[in-house]
């Protein structure tokens, strides 16, 4: 099946790509990027609106991811707003030398003598084709850690330690990420739906 990504974030399209091509998804990077406005206070909700103007726009079916991290202590951020919590106001604006820098250095700011560091990490990976949409999400427990670690991966990565592990995301193989990320998890749990209603898309 052959599926354009409703993505603009190259690392999030590399490991889209590595978990669904031995599923045997095509998952082609689109022509171009499109301004969506993520307003929705979900995860499924963004997903719907990204995959559906990726699919008006280019006539395929379009996979959105709409991922994020959830933070016990300071719920519901950065949640939805993951991607841009360094410029919210709330919390205070952080400087960096990327997004995901600065990201990391608030989220460790705000977190400075909190002992329950518990979070997790949400997916929701959605594909939308002309009115229909099938949907899956994938969960991944675990902590922040008090420094970032590792160079591998994106985002948060370098600051989350899942459940039972000892490194950081960003201190994993790819491999080792794929199988137990809320990706990785999403986006198999989706390819047996799509594999399953296969034609009603
Ligand atoms: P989205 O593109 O609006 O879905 O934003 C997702 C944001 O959540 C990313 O920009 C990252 O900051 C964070 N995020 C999502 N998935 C991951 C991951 O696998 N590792 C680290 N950060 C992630």
């Amino acid at each position: 099946m052959k599926l354009v990504a409703a993505t603009s974030n190259p690392k999030k399209l590399e490991e889209i790509r590595r978990i669904l091509s031995p599923l045997g998804f095509e998952v082609l990077p689109p022509p171009r990027t499109l301004e969506v406005k993520e307003e929705e206070r979900t995860f499924y909700g963004n997903a719907y609106l990204k995959a559906k103007a990726y699919a008006e726009a280019f006539g395929l079916p379009a996979l959105a991811d709409d991922s994020g991290l959830v933070v016990e202590k300071l719920k519901p951020y950065p949640g939805v707003y993951s991607a841009r919590f360094y410029r919210l106001e709330w919390g205070g604006r952080e400087e960096g030398s990327s997004p995901d820098e600065a990201n990391v250095k608030k989220l460790l700011r705000l977190l400075k003598d909190e002992k329950d560091r518990r979070a997790y990490f949400v997916c929701c990976a959605l594909v939308y084709y002309e009115g229909k949409a099938v949907s899956a999400e994938g969960y991944l427990y675990g902590s922040i850690a008090y420094e970032p670690k590792g160079t591998a991966g994106f985002g948060y990565d370098p600051v989350f330690v899942p459940e039972n592990e000892t490194r950081t995301l960003a201190q994993m193989t790819p491999q080792e990420k794929d199988a137990l990320s809320h990706r990785g998890k999403a986006l198999r749990k989706l390819a047996e739906l799509l594999k399953r209603c296969e034609g009603a898309l």
